[in-house]
This record gives structure tokens, C-alpha cells and sequence, in this order.
């Protein structure tokens, strides 16, 4: 179930799961990096697996030479009907069936025990902030507003533009309907005026949140865990090889992640849910909530 191979002993002592639980219980600064792997087990795909978003979007749309083109921001405006056909997979329920995972949970009890710096997740699920995580950067943002592509108006994501997405329809700009009802002469621009969730798509930068704060806490951090990520898309895919050197890095991941240059210390190899569980375990962490997803 859990493979614990040592990479790396340019720091002597890491080299050991028992050495990764004496790292946990000495930091108060973990920054966690996080995707699509922490939530596989509650139900959402990931992207690179098989079975995951992108081979379903190679079978749906044989087409297109890149499945990440659905998630181009130029694609989008071009044509945003396939983006929103797929949303459906993505966008998460509004009812508590989905529920966060055991590493969900994990990351809110390193916040609950003062351990964590922050987390950092490429996901846009919401499931950090539903197992209580406070402090989180939604680096590739998330669907809790939106952004009408036309005239740039911002908002919560409404119940009945939920329902229009999980319709697979297009949500469009009530705001513009109107202001193109007021005035009939207006001259119907090209751009048809779409809300887009305000997930950052290939070809826009991150947030303001991701930016302003990464800086600071790559020099704060005393401990790296990386969990269930391929560690595929920068600038989140550098954070890494940015941390000052000497700070220990722990992957926890079903695969080992091809990375150049900088190795993790130790590469804790399974299933994330299993190996957290196993952690808590040795930190003697009583943690009820950290029931298996599969257990729910
Ligand atoms: N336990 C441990 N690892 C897992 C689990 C699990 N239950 N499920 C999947 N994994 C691993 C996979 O083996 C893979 O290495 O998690 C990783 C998920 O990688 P990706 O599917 O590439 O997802 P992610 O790294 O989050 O993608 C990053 O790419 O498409 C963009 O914006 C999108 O945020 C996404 C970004
Ligand atoms: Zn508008």
C-alpha cells in the first residue's frame, strides 16, 4: 500500500516515514502544495490519470490535439459550449455529498495544530475550505464567482447559474440581456456576453492571492508537502525547486513525479488518503473526521 522510498539524504536524517512524523511534529510552517489527487477519492476525477478529465475529453472531442484546449481561455471565447459541456464533471455538488477527503482533513488538522503555513491547491473543488481550511490559495481559482466575458461584470455564482451549468448550457450576463433590451440600437458586439467561472483557464495569469503571497512563504516555510499532484503546470509546478535549500520536501502521491533538478527527500508512494491516515496514526492524531471518503 505504501511504498516509502528514500531519494534523497542530503539531509542525513530524512530518510524514514518515522523521520517524516518527527518533521511534522518539529514544523510550524508546512506549506502544502496540493491537485486533483486529494480528491480523487471522493469522487472527482483527476486530469492525467487514465480515466481522468483529459482522457475523457480526448474520447468526447477527438478533434481537438490538446484536451487542455477546454481549458484555453482563447478556445473559450472562440467557442465556450465544450468548456461547459464538461463543467458538469468539474463543478462541485451544492449538497454534502461531496464531502472532503482524508487529506482534506489532514491539512485542517495541521492548520487546527498550528503547523500549517498555507495551502496551496490547484484544485477547484472547494474542499480545502469545506474540511475547515482557512488559510488557502486557490492558485488556478475556483467557481464560487463569476466573470461575464463581455462586460467584465463580477459575481457570486448564483444558484440558477449553477443549474444553467450543470444543464450543460451556456450561463449568459443578465446585466448585459438588459442593458442590450434598454437599448435596442446597441451595436451587438462580437463578443457573446458569457459568464466564466472564475477558474483561470491556459493563457490567464493567476491571482492576485497566488502572487502576492508565494513570496513570502517560500523564503517562511520549514516543510514541503507535496500531495497528489503531477506537478505538470507553472508556475505552481516551481514552487519546489523555489524553496530555500536544506527546507525538506515529502511527495505524497500514487506516482513519482518526473521533476528535473531538485529531488523530493522522501516520496511517499500511495494512495494519499492511506498514507495521511498512517501519519496521523504515528502523530498519535486523533482524528475521527478522518474517516476514508470511501467510508462516508
Ligand atoms: N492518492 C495519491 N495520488 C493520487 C491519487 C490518490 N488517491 N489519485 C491521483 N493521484 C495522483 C496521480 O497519480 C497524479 O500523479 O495525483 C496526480 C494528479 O495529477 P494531475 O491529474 O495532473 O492533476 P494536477 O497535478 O492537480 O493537475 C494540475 O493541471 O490541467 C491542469 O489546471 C489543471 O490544476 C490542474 C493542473
Ligand atoms: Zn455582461
Amino acid at each position: 500500500l505504501m511504498r516509502v522510498r528514500q531519494v534523497r539524504s542530503k539531509l542525513g536524517e530524512v530518510n524514514t516515514l518515522e523521520d517524516v512524523v518527527r518533521l511534522i511534529e518539529g514544523s510550524s510552517r508546512v506549506l502544502v502544495l496540493c491537485g486533483a489527487g486529494m480528491s480523487t477519492a471522493v469522487g472527482i476525477p483527476d486530469f492525467r490519470s487514465k480515466g481522468g478529465i483529459y482522457e475523457r475529453i480526448r474520447q468526447r472531442y477527438p478533434f481537438l490535439d490538446d484536451p487542455q484546449l477546454l481549458f484555453d481561455i482563447h478556445q473559450f471565447r472562440l467557442d465556450p459550449r465544450p468548456f461547459f459541456e464538461l463543467a458538469l464533471e468539474l463543478l462541485p455538488a451544492t449538497d454534502d455529498a461531496l464531502r472532503p477527503s482524508v487529506s482534506h482533513c489532514f491539512v485542517a488538522e495541521l492548520e487546527r495544530r498550528g503547523k500549517l503555513l498555507r495551502c496551496y491547491t490547484q484544485n477547484i473543488d472547494g474542499l480545502e475550505r469545506r474540511a475547515g481550511v482557512q488559510r488557502v490559495v486557490f492558485c488556478h481559482g475556483n467557481f464560487d464567482t463569476v466573470t461575464c466575458v463581455r462586460c467584465g461584470w463580477h459575481g457570486a455564482l448564483s444558484d440558477a447559474v449553477r443549474e444553467c451549468i450543470r444543464a450543460g448550457q451556456v450561463p449568459c450576463c443578465e446585466r448585459c440581456r438588459r442593458l442590450q433590451a434598454d437599448d435596442e440600437d446597441a451595436d451587438v458586439e462580437e463578443v457573446e456576453p458569457v459568464l466564466k467561472p472564475d477558474i483561470v483557464f491556459f493563457g490567464e495569469s493567476l491571482s492576485d492571492a497566488f502572487f502576492g503571497q508565494i513570496h513570502d512563504d517560500l523564503e517562511a516555510t520549514d516543510l514541503l508537502l507535496v500531495l497528489g499532484t503531477s506537478l505538470q503546470v507553472a508556475p505552481v509546478a516551481k514552487i519546489p525547486t523555489s524553496i530555500r535549500p536544506g527546507v525538506p520536501q515529502i511527495l505524497i502521491n500514487r506516482e513519482l513525479v518526473a521533476r528535473a533538478r531538485v529531488e523530493f527527500d522522501v516520496e511517499l508512494l500511495g494512495d494519499c488518503d492511506v498514507v495521511v491516515a498512517e501519519l496521523a496514526r504515528r502523530l498519535q492524531w486523533e482524528m475521527a473526521s478522518m474517516t476514508p471518503a470511501s467510508a462516508y
